[in-house]
C-alpha cells in the first residue's frame, strides 16, 4: 500500500511541475507514515510541508494542489489535509475486502511472483569442518535460511552454497593425529574416533604443541595433502565426511533447508586458484610487495592513509582465504548465471568482503549487472556482553545448546500441559525450543550483536516464538471449536469494527513483509510484522466476538479473518523456520 501511495503521490507531483507549480529541482523522495491514530486515515505524508518552501508556496496550498491532481484510486476511500500542511490517506474498506477475498482464494496469498524472477545466489552457514559447529556459525545458518525461503516463497530462483571451510594448514595436525590413533587402537572406527571432533581437535593441538616431532609429520601431511597425494586425499576425505555428518545432524535438528548438495568447500576452487591470480595478473591489478602477490585499490586504506593490501598468494606460494572467495565469486557469477550473490557472513568480516567485490568489479570477474552483498550481522554475545562462551571460556557446542533449549521447552510445556502425551510434548517442545532459539536471533536486527538468554526466549509475553506460536494454535483452536477448517469459510467480509480494520489492513501487507526480507536481508521485520498481527488478531478476539454471536453474516465474515490471520502466521513462521503448532 505505502509504494502503491508513493506512486499517486509521485504521478501527482509530475503533474505539478509539468504545470510549473513545482520546480523539477525541488523534488524530494516521497515518505509515507502509517499513522498511530485512525481517525487520521491510515497513512501520511509531509511531503506538502517539505516541498513548500522550495516551490514558494504555503503548506497547505500545496497540499491541496497535490490531492486535486492525485489520479483516482480504487484502494483509497478519501484523503484530507490536516495541520499545518499533511496530507491523510484514508484506505477503502470495499478494497481491503477485496484484496482479503484474493487472499483467501490463493494458496499463494494472493503475493504477486516476480515478473522476471532472479537467480539469487545465497552463501551461508559455511562452517569450518576442523571443528564443530559453535554457536558463531548459528546466525548466519539461520538467518540465511529465513532469507533463501522468503526469496523462494516470491518466486526466485534460490542456490544455496555452503561454503565450508574443509582446506588449510589445520587439517596436517587433525590427519597426522587420526594417522596416530588408527594405528595405536588398531582399525578402530573412525566415526567412534570422531564422535566428539571437539575432543578430537583440541588432542590434536596438545600432540602438535607437545611433540616437534609430531609437528614435523603434520605439516608434511599438509605439503602431500596440498600435492595431491592420493593417500593423504583419502584421509581428509573421511574426516571431512564425518565432519560433515555432524552438521547435517544440526541442520536437521534446526530445521535448516541445507543439504549435502548445497556443500561446495573451499577446496573446490583449489585448481582455479593460480588461474584467479593470473587473471589479476593480466588485469593489471597485482603488485608484489616482499615476495607475496597483492592487490591494492586505492579506496582501501588504513588510518594513516596507506593503501590496504589484498593479499591474494603468500611469499611460500600459498593461497588464502581471499582468493578462494574470488574463484568462488567469479563462479558464482558465471558459471551459476547469479543476478544476486548474498554473503550471511559475520559483520567483522565486512573489510574482506567489500575489498572481494571491489577486486572482483576491478578485475571483470563480475558484470555490473550483478548484485553483491554482504549481510553481516553481529556477535551473539553471553550474559556479560561478551561473545557467548562456556562458563571455562570454551567455545559452545552448537547441538548442547539446542539440547538445553529443548530440555527448558519441556520443562515449560510439560508444567502447562501435564494432560499431554510423551511424544506430543516431546515434540511440542522441540518446535518451541528450536523456535525459540532461532525466532530470538531472527528478531533482532541482523547488524546489532545480542544477548542470549534463555528465559527470555522461552517466555510466552513479548515478541517470542512461544508467544506467536501460542497465538498461532489461538486462532486454529476457534477453528477446531467450530468444527470447521481453515478452507471452510464464505460469505461476506464485513468490516465494520476498528478492530477488524486493523487486522485486515495488516493481514494484506503480508507480501510487502516477505520482499523486505527478500530485499533487505532482514528476517526481523517479517517478525515484526507477525507481532503485530498477532497482537492485533488478539485485540479483534476481545472485541469481536467470532462464535458467540447471533448474526450468522456476522460470524462468517469474522472466521473469514480468523482463517487468513490463521493463514498468514502460519505462513510467516514457516518463511522464518518456525514449526506452527495445532496446540501447545
Ligand atoms: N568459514 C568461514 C568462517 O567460519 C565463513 C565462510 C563464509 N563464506 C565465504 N564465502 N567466505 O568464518
Amino acid at each position: 500500500m505505502k509504494d502503491r501511495l508513493i506512486a499517486l503521490i509521485d504521478s501527482a507531483l509530475d503533474t505539478l511541475t509539468a504545470n510549473g507549480v513545482l520546480p523539477a529541482e525541488a523534488r524530494r523522495p516521497v515518505q509515507i507514515e502509517r499513522t498511530k491514530d485512525k481517525s487520521h486515515g491510515d497513512f501520511a505524508t509531509n511531503i506538502a510541508l517539505m516541498l513548500a518552501k522550495p516551490a514558494g508556496v504555503k503548506p497547505r496550498d500545496l497540499a491541496q494542489a497535490l490531492v486535486d491532481a492525485l489520479p483516482e484510486d480504487p484502494a483509497l476511500a478519501k484523503t484530507e489535509i490536516a495541520g499545518p500542511g499533511f496530507i491523510n490517506f484514508f484506505q477503502s474498506d470495499n478494497w481491503l475486502a477485496s484484496q482479503l477475498e484474493a487472499a483467501l482464494a490463493d494458496e499463494h496469498l494472493a503475493v504477486p511472483r516476480p515478473q522476471q524472477p532472479q537467480t539469487v545466489v545465497v552463501d551461508y552457514s559455511g562452517p569450518n569442518l576442523a571443528k564443530e559447529m559453535h554457536v558463531g556459525h548459528l546466525r548466519s545458518t539461520i538467518i540465511g535460511d529465513a532469507v533463501v525461503r522468503s526469496l523462494e516463497f516470491l518466486g526466485h530462483k534460490v542456490i544455496r552454497q555452503n561454503h565450508v571451510g574443509d582446506w588449510g594448514t589445520q587439517f596436517g595436525m587433525l590427519l597426522a593425529y587420526l594417522e596416530e590413533q588408527k594405528a595405536e587402537e588398531g582399525d578402530t572406527e573412525l566415526s567412534r574416533e570422531l564422535a566428539n571432533l571437539e575432543t578430537f581437535y583440541r588432542a590434536a593441538k596438545l600432540r602438535f604443541d607437545e611433540s616437534p616431532e609430531f609437528a614435523d609429520r603434520a605439516r608434511a601431511l599438509v605439503v602431500k595433502l596440498q600435492s595431491g597425494d592420493e593417500y593423504c586425499l583419502k584421509l581428509w576425505n573421511e574426516f571431512n565426511q564425518v565432519s560433515l555428518s555432524h552438521c547435517y545432524a544440526v541442520y536437521e535438528r534446526l530445521g535448516v533447508s541445507l543439504t549435502a548438495t548445497d556443500v561446495r568447500g573451499e577446496s573446490t576452487y583449489n585448481d582455479d586458484l593460480p588461474k584467479v591470480v593470473a587473471d589479476l595478473d593480466a588485469a593489471g591489478l597485482l603488485t608484489e610487495d616482499q615476495g607475496a602477490l597483492c592487490v591494492f585499490l586505492d579506496e582501501f586504506r588504513n588510518k594513516d592513509g596507506d593503501t590496504l593490501p589484498v593479499i591474494v598468494r603468500k611469499a611460500d606460494g600459498g593461497y588464502l582465504y581471499a582468493t578462494t572467495d574470488l574463484a568462488a565469486l567469479r563462479y558464482r557469477a558465471n558459471q551459476l548465471q547469479a543476478d544476486r550473490i548474498l554473503y550471511f557472513v559475520d559483520q567483522r568480516q565486512a573489510l574482506h568482503f567489500q575489498q572481494m567485490f571491489a577486486v572482483a568489479r576491478e578485475a571483470g570477474f563480475v558484470g555490473a549487472g550483478v548484485d553483491l552483498a554482504h549481510m553481516g550481522f553481529g556477535t551473539m554475545n553471553g550474559p556479560d556482553g561478551k561473545p557467548f562462551k562456556t562458563r571455562d571460556g570454551g567455545t559452545v557446542k552448537l547441538i548442547d545448546l539446542l539440547d538445553e533449549a529443548e530440555q527448558r521447552a519441556y520443562q515449560l510445556v510439560s508444567e502447562k500441559n501435564p494432560e499431554l502425551d510423551q511424544d506430543e510434548l516431546r515434540a511440542i517442545a522441540h518446535a518451541v525450543g528450536i523456535g525459540a532459539v532461532k525466532y530470538s536471533d531472527l528478531s533482532k536486527n541482523r547488524t546489532s550483536d545480542y544477548v542470549f538468554n534463555f528465559d527470555l526466549m522461552l517466555s510466552f509475553d513479548g515478541n517470542t516464538a512461544p508467544y506467536l506460536l501460542y497465538a498461532y494454535t489461538r486462532v486454529v483452536s476457534v477453528f477446531r471449536k467450530a468444527g470447521l477448517s481453515l478452507n471452510q469459510v464464505d460469505g461476506e467480509l464485513l468490516l465494520r469494527e476498528e478492530a477488524e480494520q486493523a487486522l485486515a489492513a495488516r493481514l494484506v501487507q503480508f507480501g510487502e513483509a516477505v520482499q523486505s526480507v527478500a530485499d533487505k536481508g532482514q528476517p526481523h521485520l517479517l517478525c515484526a510484522y507477525l507481532y503485530d498481527v498477532a497482537g492485533l488478531f488478539s485485540s479483534f478476539y476481545e472485541h469481536c466476538p467470532i462464535l458467540s454471536g447471533d448474526d450468522d453474516a456476522l460470524r462468517a465474515s469474522r472466521l473469514k479473518l480468523a482463517a487468513l490471520t490463521a493463514r498468514t502466521l502460519s505462513e510467516g513462521l514457516r518463511l522464518l523456520g518456525l514449526t506452527p503448532l495445532e496446540r501447545m
